[in-house]
């Protein structure tokens, strides 16, 4: 009885941590003609930090509702996500200090977009999605890169102008 009721503690506490989340198989086979679908990518690779609401935990893991950093140049977020990123970074006028991890190397271009696209168009956040192709562009450019950036490196980066299409309308962000 005391075990039971020690195992259902603990589940419970795992689970309000976010620290046990796994999908189910079910949930993580993806054909590979089926779009990638970007909750599921970010629920298993992002959630835990900044949770999923996307609010973040406070001092600790800034939000990325309302993040400029997400919504803002698509080339700046894949960059940050690719490589990760570290502190002092100013998100929404609170400065973090932490660490962003890298995730160049645990997921591929499209399941990137997918989630990268997801939190662009989540939680109020509205910019045009990412695509694979986006990715694999900054992949490519900054493929020398072996460390975090840093805040002022990334501010540097905007997106590339486009090279065709209607120039009376403003830039994307794409
Ligand atoms: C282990 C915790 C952790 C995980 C997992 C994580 N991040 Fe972060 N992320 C951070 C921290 C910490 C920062 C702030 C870094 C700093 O202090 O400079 C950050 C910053 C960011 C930022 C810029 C600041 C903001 O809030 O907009 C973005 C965008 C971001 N992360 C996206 C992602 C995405 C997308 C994923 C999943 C692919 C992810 N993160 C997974 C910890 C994490």
């Amino acid at each position: 009885m005391r075990r039971r009721v020690y195992l259902a503690a603990t589940l419970v506490a795992c689970l309000l941590m976010n620290g046990c989340y796994r999908p189910s198989p079910a949930n993580t086979a993806n054909h590979p003609d089926e779009p990638m679908d970007g909750w599921q990518v970010y629920t298993a690779s992002c959630a835990s930090c900044h949770q999923p609401d996307g609010m973040g935990v406070k001092d600790k893991f800034p939000p990325l509702a309302g993040s400029e950093w997400v919504t803002g140049p698509a080339t700046r977020l894949i960059a940050l996500s690719l490589d990760g990123v570290t502190g002092p970074q100013n998100v929404g006028g609170v400065e973090y200090r932490g660490i962003m991890p890298a995730w160049g190397s645990a997921l591929t271009d499209s399941q990137l977009a997918a989630a990268l696209t997801y939190a662009r168009q989540t939680w109020g956040n509205a910019a045009p999605p990412v695509s694979a192709m986006d990715v694999y562009k900054v992949r490519i450019t900054t493929a020398a890169r072996k460390t975090f950036w840093t805040s002022s490196e990334l501010l540097e980066m905007s997106d590339p102008k486009p090279t065709s299409g209607n120039t009376s309308s403003p830039a994307h962000g794409n």
